[in-house]
């Protein structure tokens, strides 16, 4: 039978990593442990599936075009929504005791969007959803952009706006310079992505177990 916590918030488990490097792949694998483990787990991603996300999508396929500086505050906009909204909030879910494991989080804005906008005003606009929701663990799947542009040639079609080696290339040192100027706030586990899936979710499992037990 699930075990529903009552008297304990949920944990919030945060998958970062560039495009193609496996974090949907480990989110799902981790939440499925847990799940046999009995833990009460909401499985979600960013940008999401409701509007102000569906917009974001929009103009990550090039549909929209707009500023650096309103694309950033759209995903921020998302992620608002996705903490807050009376549907189906994570903030919420967490505080009813549900775990909740999203595919990226507000370290994807300081890496993605610090290439055209100040690293510094990014964070602190997020600085609102820090407050509300800082993750108990953030997971860094780390692989080459060569690596993760091999798996992406080979699951898809269509590219998208980010999704070129130059771009992925800085947005992976822009995730290591957001690791290390938040290091003593904030909670990441950088595992080595350029592994079988099962040898990963083993190195991932190793690092957060001790936030279920
Ligand atoms: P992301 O969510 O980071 O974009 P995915 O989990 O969707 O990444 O993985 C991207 C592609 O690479 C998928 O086709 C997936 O099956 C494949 N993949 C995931 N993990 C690995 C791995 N460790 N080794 C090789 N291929 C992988
Ligand atoms: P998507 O195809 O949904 O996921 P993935 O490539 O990880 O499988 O693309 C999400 C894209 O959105 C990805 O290129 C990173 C980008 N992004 C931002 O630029 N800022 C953000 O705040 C978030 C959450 C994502």
């Amino acid at each position: 039978m699930e075990k529903v916590k009552t008297d304990k918030k949920g944990a919030f488990i945060a998958f970062e990593g560039i495009d193609g490097s496996g974090k949907s792949t480990q989110a799902k694998l981790l939440a499925d442990r847990l799940k046999d483990n009995g833990i009460s787990i909401y499985e979600t991603r960013e940008p999401t599936d409701a509007p102000i996300g569906s917009l974001t999508r929009q103009i990550l396929t090039g549909r929209i075009k707009t500023d650096n500086k309103v694309i950033a505050a759209l995903f921020l906009a998302d992620r608002l929504d996705h903490l807050l909204n009376d549907l189906d909030g994570i903030c919420a879910k967490i505080d009813s005791g549900i775990t909740v494991i999203s595919d990226r989080y507000y370290f994807s804005s300081y890496a993605y969007h610090s290439v055209d906008v100040n690293m510094d005003w990014v964070i602190s606009a997020n600085s609102i959803c820090a407050d509300l929701l800082r993750p108990t663990c953030t997971v860094f799947i780390d692989v080459t952009p060569d690596e993760s542009l091999d798996r992406i040639a080979k699951g898809r079609y269509r590219s998208e706006l980010f999704e070129t080696r130059e771009r992925l290339t800085i947005v992976r040192k822009k995730y290591m310079e957001a690791f290390e100027k938040l290091k003593d706030k904030e909670n990441i586990v950088i595992i080595d992505g350029n592994q079988p899936p099962e040898k990963i979710a083993e190195d991932i499992w190793s690092k957060v177990r001790c936030y279920f037990e």
